[in-house]
């Protein structure tokens, strides 16, 4: 232990440290081996200013050993190391400075994938196909975001999907995933029950928060042992195109962090060996998605049905997108030396990428009124198979990049500091020519409402394009349920325009149902009969399996709630004074938080519940 010890000094004395850090020095005999390892790496890599407010040794002696405890943790988590995390940081510095184009030598084009229509033959056979597949599928969640633009004090996660019943996005997700779990098991007769595996990657942002929401809420009635979190570390900041670590501005013994980005999620689904079990089990798909789409599962059966379908390795679930609109486009990229690939371009690289590329006009829509380039959802549909020996390869490592925030023209200095980040659906651009790589392109209505802007920064989105705010977030919801209900034969009234929160947007009926009651449009066809009618200023709010609605004519507010799943008809008129919208203002901070972001609440005059007989 002794000689470790001292060999690993001798190593640290002939980096010169004297020169270079007199203060680790001084502070040398209160490190292990591993430490002394440790600040070597840091040494060898240019980062002695990190020692330059060490006390003397006896003061903060604590605090120095969990600086290096904070030093092995950064080390152990990003593959090849602290040293590796910063060479390529000087690397990708380098070339920003330079001003270097990351597609230089490829050329743009729209690729082909399938394209939905909501409703028709095709969509329901490949619903079909999809609710076969989804028990030889699991989910993942990516919620260790921060959320600044949205800037809500809790886990977005936790926001409401719609406030007309409360439901909490994770809830919307898991009763998503346990009506698709039964439909799937019901399909595959004679076998075992089947249990969908849920991950949910979480961060120290996002983690305690997340892991008390399901445990307080039992889970929202999944199994515990179906879900497993997995939290993603952050990595070091960046002060300068030396890649000199940023010292921690609230304590001077720790390196400022920041999340690595989505694309941290591959990695440790990899290292947690759950691709491998859920390979054993017979398992063929892994399913991705984000913390805030309330649409998201009108869009996965089908989906997932298109992956099984035309066997995608990679399924990418894309909209039409709206020319600048802040989501990446897909795009087939062509190199001049023969490499091609399928892959999303970030919104702010495709204006640029197109100039160059022969399209003078840049980022523009066509005569349809959209970019010709699908806008990418990132929700993620990968084969299990394949990824399981592409990763086997990277380890899951990801291509980063890095987006300093220049101080001026000269790119030395930057306004804040900065990082090395990584996105999921880069995880194609190590995939060989023979992958096959495709989306599925759905209509923007039926299956995409992020939440991610607040008002001021929904203000700021170019007329015309989706707000992706808490306001719109549920009003979409509300406005998919309509026109999904229109499509299977009810009479839904149109919607009312209003300003809310300084957007415009429409007023649908306040629809809403439990994924039990129906996962695809057929099960909602087969619940739907006779003539039915819901005005515009009504709720119609199901909570059961088996509720069958025929001949209602709706104008207020009716919640239908049965006992232990009991089927109950739903017929005849229904009229009362209803649950009314009433708009708040946001900047009242005493309005909860929750209603002062999407500018309304709702006053539950009058309502009929049905929740008593069968
Ligand atoms: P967003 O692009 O919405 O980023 O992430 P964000 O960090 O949540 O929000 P802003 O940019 O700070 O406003 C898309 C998805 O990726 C997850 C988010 O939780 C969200 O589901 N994410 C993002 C991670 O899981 N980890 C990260 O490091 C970043």
């Amino acid at each position: 232990m002794a000689s470790a010890l001292d060999s690993a000094t001798e190593k640290l004395a002939s980096l010169d440290i004297g020169g270079s850090a007199p203060n680790l020095q001084k502070n040398l005999h209160l490190l292990s081996t591993e430490q002394i390892e440790l600040a070597k790496i840091l040494l060898e890599t240019g980062q002695s200013h990190l020692f330059e407010h060490w006390a003397e040794p006896g003061v903060d002696d604590e605090e120095k050993k969990a600086f290096f405890d904070q030093v092995s943790r950064l080390n152990s988590s990003y593959p090849g190391g602290l040293a590796s995390y910063i060479k390529t940081a000087r690397e990708l510095l380098a070339e920003s400075k330079a001003g270097k184009n990351p597609f230089d030598g490829f050329t743009p084009s729209v690729p082909t994938g399938e394209s939905l229509n909501f409703g028709d033959d095709s969509f329901i056979s490949f619903e079909e196909s999809g609710v076969k597949e989804a028990r030889k599928a699991a989910f993942v969640l990516v919620a260790g975001g921060l959320g600044e633009r949205l800037g809500y004090n809790g886990i977005k996660v936790a926001l409401p999907r719609e406030i007309t019943t409360g439901t909490c996005f994770l809830q919307y997700y898991i009763e998503s995933i346990l009506a698709l779990q039964d439909a799937s098991s019901k399909l595959a007769s004679g076998e075992r029950q089947t249990r969908i595996p849920f991950v949910i990657m979480t961060s120290d942002d996002t983690h305690s928060r997340t892991l008390e929401l399901l445990e307080s809420n039992s889970y929202f009635g999944m199994e515990p042992s179906q879900v497993k979190l997995l939290k993603q570390e952050k990595v070091a900041c960046l002060d300068d195109n030396d890649a000199r670590l940023a010292v921690d501005s609230r304590n001077k013994y720790r390196i400022q962090t920041k999340p690595h980005g989505h694309g941290d999620v591959h990695s440790l689904l990899y290292s947690s060996g759950l691709l491998q079990v859920w390979h054993d089990a017979g398992l063929r798909w892994v399913l991705f998605f984000q913390d805030t789409n309330g649409l998201l599962f009108n869009a996965i059966p089908a989906a997932l049905g298109v992956s099984a379908t035309r066997e995608y390795h990679v399924n990418s679930l894309a909209v039409p997108r709206k020319a600048k609109e802040a989501i990446g486009g897909i795009t087939r990229l062509t190199h001049a030396d023969g490499r091609s690939m399928v892959i999303n371009v970030e919104y702010n690289q495709l204006d640029p990428l197109l100039r160059a590329t022969g399209y003078p006009d840049g980022d523009v829509n066509n005569e349809t009124g959209y970019s010709p380039f699908p806008g990418n959802i990132n929700q993620l549909i990968l084969e299990l198979g394949s990824y399981i020996e592409e990763l086997t390869k990277t380890g899951g490592a990801i291509k980063e990049f890095v987006n300093p925030k220049y101080k001026d023209a000269s790119k030395t200095s930057f306004k804040s500091s900065t990082r090395l980040e990584c996105m999921m659906q880069d995880y194609p651009k190590t995939l060989p020519p023979s992958a096959r790589v495709g989306f599925t392109v759905m209509e923007p209505w039926l299956a995409y409402a992020p939440v991610k802007n607040n008002p001021e920064g929904a203000a700021k989105v170019p007329k015309g394009n989706p707000y992706h705010s808490a306001t719109s977030g549920e009003m979409l919801v509300y406005r998919a349920n309509s026109l999904i209900l229109r499509k299977a034969g009810i009479g839904v009234s149109d919607p009312e325009q209003q300003v809310i929160n300084g957007q415009e947007v429409e007023v649908w009926p306040r629809i809403t149902w439990k994924p039990k009651w129906a996962i695809t449009f057929t099960d909602i066809k087969s619940k739907v009969s006779g003539s039915c009618s819901i005005s515009q200023r009504s709720t119609l709010v199901i909570k059961g399996r088996n509720v069958f609605i025929n001949s209602l004519s709706l104008d207020g507010a009716l919640v239908i709630d049965p006992v232990d799943d009991a089927e109950v008809k739903v017929e005849g008129s229904v009229v009362n004074k209803g649950w009314v919208l009433e708009h708040v203002d946001y900047k009242d901070q005493s309005v909860p938080e929750e209603l002062r972001t999407r500018g309304f609440g709702i006053n539950k005059i009058e309502e009929l519940e049905k929740n008593l007989f069968a």
